[in-house]
């Protein structure tokens, strides 16, 4: 297993940005030795029975940044989010930083580039992005290190990002009370799931995780904050030493009763090209929807 370089010693400043649209948390994570901050999985309006997009929800994250007159070193994406579109360009474009995402992606371009039969002009090869991660990639945010762990299960790409004693899990892991991700979209496998979310739960008890989606269960208060030992001791689907194989079969059996996300299609054809709306062929911004073929 990789060594990953945990340092608990540093305490970054996290603000959360809740999304009531699509009950996303998408986060502001600042270094707490210098003005330097990143974004982890931003959010862009769309009303898609409208074709409308907007940006109240990134704006008020770049408001925030301004405002602290922090600088943006880093756009994370924990994955490719099949139920809300990124807003990293439009941030990018408004603050700098560079966007990252996990090498896998090429593996989700691939996929869905046939599903939505791109063409030649889609790249699969990741140079949408800035900067592909690989399992245990190292990068800074001012002078705080973080790392990418690969976790794997709910898609191919997914990645936990890791920042002093902050873990961004995306969709490995929800509250205790929320339990996993699915893993019936294409290229996801709960095998695979179960065992990233090992990786994440032989982080230190005290690491601090934020969860990438909350979806208040049984009429709780949302909540996006908890910790290792908590979700070693309570996770409804992995807590308490459950197994592999129970896990599996938990998993398959529940996904098949999963209606899709209601942004499924405009959010993959969006968030595998880094966030960019695609264009048709007058190079105006389009979407398609593929029949039958999800
Ligand atoms: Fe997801």
């Amino acid at each position: 297993m990789t060594d990953y370089p945990v340092d608990l010693s540093i305490a970054p400043e996290v603000e959360a940005f809740f999304d009531e649209a699509t009950n996303t948390i998408s986060y502001v994570v600042r270094d707490p030795a210098s003005t330097s901050c990143a974004v982890v999985d931003s959010v862009m309006d769309i009303d898609y029975a409208a074709g409308r997009i907007t940006y109240g929800h990134a704006d008020a994250m770049i408001d925030f940044i301004k405002q602290r007159g922090l600088t943006l070193e880093w756009i994370i994406e924990t994955h490719v989010h099949a139920d809300h579109l990124s807003a990293a360009p439009y941030i990018q474009g408004k603050l700098g930083g560079k966007i990252g995402i996990g090498s896998k992606i090429m593996v989700v371009q691939d996929t869905f580039g046939k599903i939505f039969n791109e063409g030649t002009e889609f790249q699969r090869d990741g140079s949408q992005f800035d900067r592909l991660f690989e399992d245990g990639d190292t990068y800074h945010v001012g002078k705080m290190q973080a790392f990418a762990m690969a976790t794997p299960g709910h898609t191919p790409a997914c990645m936990v990002h890791v920042m002093g004693n902050a873990a961004f899990v995306g969709d490995t892991l929800f509250m205790p009370d929320g339990g996993s991700a699915r893993t019936d979209f294409p290229g996801g496998d709960a095998g695979e799931l179960y065992d990233s979310i090992q990786k994440v739960l032989a982080l230190p008890d005290d690491m601090r995780l934020f969860m990438c989606h909350d979806y208040g269960p049984n009429g709780r208060d949302i909540q996006w904050e908890t910790t290792v030992g908590d979700e070693k001791a309570h996770n409804i689907h992995v807590g308490g030493g459950k197994t592999k194989a129970d896990f599996v079969k938990f998993r398959t059996e529940r996904d098949a009763t999963l209606a899709m996300p209601k942004l499924i299609i405009p959010s993959l054809q969006v968030n595998m090209r880094a966030g960019e709306v695609p264009r048709d062929k007058d190079g105006n911004p389009m979407l398609k929807v593929p029949v039958n073929g999800l």
